[in-house]
């Protein structure tokens, strides 16, 4: 019976483990068109941008991915190498469409100019 039980548990870590590998696995990149990957941030040399843009990302961000930006539950840590190597095109893409499937919101909602300043907060994360 006790063999039983730990083939169980064993199950059910696995399940988490691979639950928990689902998102924020990069995918989404893949579908960010080439005219939108090479833009530019308009905001990136602005002054205060990276302040304004850590403001946005403690109203609206912090929630999911942490106020330290090190990410939480299923929420992915956005300290990672696939962020310091995205684009500033890529990035902007995916907060004005979200990636809904995985429960990351689409920002299209903000003017086009706070989604560049939370780039250029992105892009400030050692
Ligand atoms: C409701 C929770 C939630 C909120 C709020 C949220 N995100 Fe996300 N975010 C996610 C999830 C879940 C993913 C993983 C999506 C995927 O991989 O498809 C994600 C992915 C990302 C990624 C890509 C990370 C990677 O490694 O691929 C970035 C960058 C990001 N979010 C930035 C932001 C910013 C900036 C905000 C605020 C404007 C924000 N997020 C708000 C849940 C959230």
């Amino acid at each position: 019976m006790s063999g039983v039980f730990r083939l169980l548990v064993f199950c059910m870590m696995a399940l988490s483990l691979a639950l928990a590998t689902s998102v924020g696995d990069g995918r989404w990149q893949s579908k960010v068109p080439e005219s939108d990957r090479v833009r530019q941030n308009p905001m990136a040399a602005e002054a205060g941008s990276i302040a304004a843009g850590a403001k946005l990302f403690r109203q609206h961000c912090a929630s999911c991915h942490g106020s330290d930006a090190r990410g939480r539950n299923r929420r992915p840590d956005l300290h990672s190498d696939r962020v310091r190597d995205a684009t500033p095109g890529q990035l902007e893409w995916l907060l004005r469409n979200g990636s809904l499937k995985n429960g990351m919101p689409s920002w299209s909602r903000l003017p086009e100019p706070q989604r560049w300043q939370l780039v250029t907060f992105l892009k400030s994360i050692p």
